[in-house]
Formats: structure tokens, sequence, C-alpha cells
């Protein structure tokens, strides 16, 4: 089981394009994925649910089968999390679906951070409430993967969801400003692991399941947005080429880098392209672009580039697995020999 969230505190990159590719792919694939949207602008959520499971969601009266239930006793401060709903998509793939009032519980995780200096129990609950519902959430959906959605910015709300991250990938845009995003990202992610970890050893309730802030980084995958051929552009290659220098030194924190162009950098996870009118005409089929069928529009040379996107997802799920299952056995603990 691993929990991966997308993260990148600058907007607009398609984190949450990516989240639903992604999970709706892992899902076709045979895994069972719980796709969790932890961003309050609910972008995931409306990108998965019909218009009329929206309105059922959001215009009823009382709880909502959100986030928010889950959380709401410990926001009201009455008691800890509850259950959450888990609203089925297909066979293998589920949602947690987001909510924007989730934005009203960012100034109570932000006083209970700084509160788990002090051992507080109940500050530790509230910190800790994102991953213990997904844990929840987890074991009851039987998932393989729990991909995370979040919004932009390095608010008290991310900063549980990513401490509640075995792994994280980083959704990059080839410009200016994603570079100079990237550079706060990987310092923001290493003190937020290096607080968590001074915060645990002050938690006085040793039968609270509490998450370790792993925060693996997987990679990153850069969104090719405006690019119109197969073959990346001049101006596009010179940003894109300086990637790999600013994520080894500020999110892998490794001062040896040797000069690699984006293509053969081992983080770099994928080159996705703009897919063009093929997202609006997801949009509306509600659908991945890659299960898009000439009924919704896709035909002649849209058909043979949806084929194309199934390919491009394909290798990006199974890329993905990979890391991870690399990863483990990087970790796995060395045993004597008998
Ligand atoms: N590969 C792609 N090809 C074409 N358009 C794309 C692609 N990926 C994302 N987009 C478009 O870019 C816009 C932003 O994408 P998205 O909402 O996924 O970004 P985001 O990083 O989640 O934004 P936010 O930071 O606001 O959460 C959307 O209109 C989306 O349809
Ligand atoms: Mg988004």
């Amino acid at each position: 089981m691993s929990v991966i969230t997308f993260f990148n505190n600058k907007g607009g990159v398609g984190k949450t394009t990516l989240v639903y590719h992604l999970s709706s792919m892992l899902a076709e694939l045979g895994h069972r994925v719980l796709a969790v949207d932890l961003d309050p602008q609910a972008n995931l959520t409306s990108v998965f649910l019909s218009n009329e499971r929206l309105s059922e969601i959001y215009e009823t009266e009382g709880e909502r089968p959100t986030i928010l239930s889950a959380i709401s006793p410990l926001n009201r401060g009455i008691g800890d999390i509850k259950k959450v709903h888990i609203e089925q998509i297909n066979t293998n793939l589920g949602l947690i679906a987001g909510d924007l009032e989730l934005s009203l519980f960012e100034d109570k995780l932000s006083t209970n951070w700084g509160n788990c200096l002090n051992g507080d129990e109940a500050a530790f609950r509230i910190v800790s409430a994102f991953y213990r519902i997904m844990k929840e959430a987890e074991k009851e959906f039987k998932a393989d993967y729990v991909i995370v959605d979040v919004g932009p910015n390095f608010g008290a709300i991310n900063r549980a969801a990513l401490i509640a991250a075995d792994y994280v990938v980083v959704p990059m845009g080839a410009d200016l400003f994603s570079l100079q995003g990237l550079k706060n990202l990987g310092s923001r992610l290493n003190k937020w692991r290096t607080e968590w970890r001074d915060r645990l050893q002050r938690n006085p309730a040793s039968d609270l399941n509490l998450p370790a802030a792993e925060m693996t980084p997987l990679g990153y995958v850069v969104m090719q947005h405006g690019i119109k051929e197969s073959r990346p552009v001049k101006s596009y290659l010179r940003w894109a080429n300086r990637i790999p220098k600013v994520f080894e030194e500020s999110v892998l924190m490794n001062d040896d880098f040797r000069d690699k162009r984006v293509e053969n950098d081992e983080n770099c996870i994928a080159l996705l392209k703009h897919y063009h009118s093929l997202i609006p005409m997801a949009m509306e089929a509600r659908k991945p672009i890659f299960l898009l069928k000439p009924a919704d529009g896709a035909i002649g040379a849209h058909f043979s580039a949806v084929k194309n996107t199934y390919s491009d997802f394909t290798h990006l799920a199974n890329e993905i697995i990979d890391r991870i299952k690399q990863e483990k056995v990087t970790k796995k603990p060395v045993t004597a020999p008998n």
C-alpha cells in the first residue's frame, strides 16, 4: 500500500489532470486505486463526478459524503475522525470527495502544528487526521495505491497532506517560474519532514497511528503545454533542461550533479504532451482522454491521438509502479544469513 501525493506549489501546472488520468489508468490496468481530493477547490471531484451527483452531494442539507464529514467531529472539537465515504467510480477506483469548506480546517491545522510541540494529544489527532482517514479508507477499499491531489500552496492543509505521503511526484511546467518554484518546494518538503519528526518524539499517545513523513520523491513529470509537435521546441528545451539540476539540488539535496538533459534524467518520470482538444472532449464525455471513443467525437486523427495517449499513460503508470517497487527493494531491511 502506498500513498502518492502530487505536489507543486505553482498553480495550474496540470496536477489535477495528471492525478485524474493516472488513477484512472492504474485502475484500468487492474490495480485498486483510491483517489483523494484534498484541494479545497475540489477540482478533482468535479472531474470525476457527474453534475447530478455533484448536486446531490453538495446541495444536500446536513453532512456531506466528503472528506469534510470525516473530520467534522475533530473540527468541532467534539471527537475524533469518522469513517469517510468512498465514492465508487468503477470496480477498481474509489474517490474521497473534496470539499470547499475544507479550507475552514486550515487555521485549526496551523495552530495545532504548533501545539504538537507541547505534547498535546488532541493536536496530534488533528494534524494526523488526513493520514488516519486515508489509512482506514485504504484498508476498507483494499487499495494498492492512494493517489492524492492537493492545492497549489504551502499552507497547513498541504503540510498535513504531505506528511501523510509515502511518495511525492512533482508535476512541472517548463518555464522560469516553475523552476523558481521547484527550489522552494524541495526546501519546504525537507523542513516539514524535519519538523514533523521532531514533533513525533513528543507524541504522548503511543496507540495513535501517526505518519512517518517519508515523502520520498519519485521524480517529476514535465507537462508540455504549448508544444505543438512531438519534438520539443527550442524555447521549451531551454527551461526543461534546467530542471534536472534544480531537482537534484533542491529536492534530493544532492550537490554532486552531473550535467544531464531532461530526456536522460532518471528523475524525469515522463514528459507529458499537450493534448489540445482531447482534454475538453474528455471533460465533456466525463472520461479520461485515453478512453475516448468515436461516439465521443474522437474520429479520424483524434482517434489515433487517443491511442497514443493510452500508451503514454500506461507507460507513466508502469513507470511509477516500478519506481515504488525499486524504492521498496532499496529500503528493505537486510536480514542476516542463516
Ligand atoms: N497535458 C495537457 N494537455 C492539455 N491541457 C492540459 C494538460 N494538462 C492540463 N491541462 C489543462 O491545463 C489547465 C490546468 O490543469 P489542472 O487543473 O490539472 O492544473 P492544476 O495544477 O491542478 O491547477 P491548480 O494549481 O489550480 O490545482 C486545465 O485547463 C487543464 O485542462
Ligand atoms: Mg488542481
